[in-house]
């Protein structure tokens, strides 16, 4: 039988999930408390999946039948026959604790609840439930249709069986998964930190620009892409949000300072891609 999941938050992420989800076979209930991110996330789904049917990696039937997998959830409480509930809403515990309480007294009983926190504590999420051994990180990657890991983050209470369940279905979604202990970031993360804030300090010395920082570590260090384009790519309000999440958790280790530049763009409503400003400009791209 088709797995059924649901997916909580349909902004970048939750869309994401929802596309390969969809692909891969499972029925898909998408739900965010704002009706027009839902409309706006399926338009985007279709938009990459016609992209997809271009590029002849996927089939234009394949795409019809998935896209018939998405229904929009407008009611929360649609999601009470969900096989696993995953969670993408923002990088804030009190917002997702909050929503844990409420998932656990909706979701079926033998349903999973996964969180794609970036940095949190599962265990503390978990915490908010009666049911901390079905709570599971679930950490995707964006964008989700193209990158294959996901990091399965076991919380103090999380179940083996939750643990072997969830990898199942990561991997039935066409991933990779990594087990991890419940640590702020995780790995990739944690690594991935140094990757941006350097960058910030360099840009804030005014060793050089924004471009050239990019261009260099492009050029010369063999990456996809630059940390400026990376974290315009991920969203400077939820990059911003990690990096305080990771640097309150670690006790205040100066290694995870967040940046006053990276501060002032979020304050600014410039969170890159998605607001068309960040680091740089995509008005007219
Ligand atoms: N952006 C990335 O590159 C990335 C990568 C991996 C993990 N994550 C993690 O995934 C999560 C979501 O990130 P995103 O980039 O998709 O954020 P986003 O800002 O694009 O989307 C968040 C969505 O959550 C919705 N939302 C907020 N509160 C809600 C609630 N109580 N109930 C339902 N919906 C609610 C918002 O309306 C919004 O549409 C965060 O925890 C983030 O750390 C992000």
């Amino acid at each position: 039988m088709a797995i059924s999941i649901g997916i909580v938050g349909a902004g970048t992420m939750g869309a994401g999930i929802a596309h390969i989800a969809a692909l891969n076979k499972c029925t898909v209930s998408l739900y965010d408390i704002n009706e027009e991110v839902i409309r706006r996330s399926v338009e985007r789904i279709n938009f990459e999946m016609k992209r997809s049917v271009d590029k002849n990696k996927i089939s234009d039937d394949d795409m019809k039948q998935a896209l018939t997998r998405i229904k929009k959830r407008t009611n929360i409480n649609d999601l009470d026959t969900c096989d696993i509930i995953i969670e993408a809403v923002l990088e804030d515990i009190r917002v997702k604790k909050d929503l844990f309480k409420k998932l656990d007294q909706i979701a079926h009983h033998t349903a999973i609840l996964a969180t794609n926190t970036s940095s949190l504590s599962v265990t503390s999420i978990a915490a908010a439930t009666k049911k901390p051994e079905r709570v599971v990180g679930m950490h995707f990657f964006n964008p989700v249709h193209l990158m294959k890991l996901v990091e399965i983050v076991k919380g103090a209470k999380t179940s083996s069986e939750t643990i072997t369940q969830t990898i199942a279905i990561a991997e039935k979604l066409g991933k990779k998964t990594i087990v991890t202990k419940d640590t702020p970031g995780f790995v990739v993360n944690r690594v991935a930190r140094p990757f941006y804030s350097e960058a910030l300090k360099i840009l804030s010395e005014n060793v050089t620009t924004v471009e050239e920082i990019d261009r260099i570590v492009k050029k010369s260090g063999g990456f996809k892409m630059g940390p400026f384009e990376l974290m315009d790519m991920i969203g400077n309000d939820v990059n911003f949000s990690v990096t305080e999440s990771m640097f309150q958790q670690f006790f205040n280790d100066p290694r995870f300072q967040p940046s006053h530049i990276q501060k002032q763009l979020v304050e600014a409503g410039m969170f890159g891609k998605k607001t068309k400003q960040g680091f740089y400009n995509y008005e007219e791209k």
